[in-house]
């Protein structure tokens, strides 16, 4: 019983995987979701900050409804992330990612921030 059980518990399972990954993807038309969400684990941005609540820094949902319809909401989300930000969601810190740091790209902070955008639901 329990021997022909696990495979199917083992199968919902991926088809519940698999569905939580391509949520975000469906509205991320113009960046590769998946790779992003890889590259933001890899950068530690994880860290600090969860796609639907807040931790150290805000949810990346609230971020992206914050700055909907905003036309310069991809520089300035790029900007922070390149730059460091504080003071929009409360006293701490975001930390610089470009410059001096040298950590992520310009391109690459494009493309964490235009993948944040697309998290808003
Ligand atoms: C050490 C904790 C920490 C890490 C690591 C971190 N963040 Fe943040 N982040 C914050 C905090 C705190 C804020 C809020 C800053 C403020 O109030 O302006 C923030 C704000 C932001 C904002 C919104 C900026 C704005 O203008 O409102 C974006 C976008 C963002 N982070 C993306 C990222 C990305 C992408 C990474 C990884 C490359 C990352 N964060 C890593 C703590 C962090």
């Amino acid at each position: 019983m329990t021997l022909q059980c696990k495979p199917m518990l083992a199968a919902a399972l991926a088809v519940a995987l698999a569905a939580g990954t391509a949520a975000p993807q469906a509205h991320a038309a113009a960046v590769d979701a998946r790779a992003t969400l890889a590259l933001a684990k890899a950068s530690g941005c994880l860290a600090c900050h969860a796609i639907d609540k807040p931790r150290v820094g805000p949810s990346y949902a609230a971020i992206a409804r914050r700055f909907r319809g905003r036309a310069d909401a991809l520089q300035v989300l790029q900007r922070a992330i390149l730059e460091g930000h504080s003071g929009t969601w409360g006293i701490v810190p975001m930390p610089a990612y470009g410059g001096s740091q040298d950590i992520l790209s310009a391109a690459q902070a494009r493309d964490l921030a235009r993948w944040v955008l697309s998290l808003g639901g």
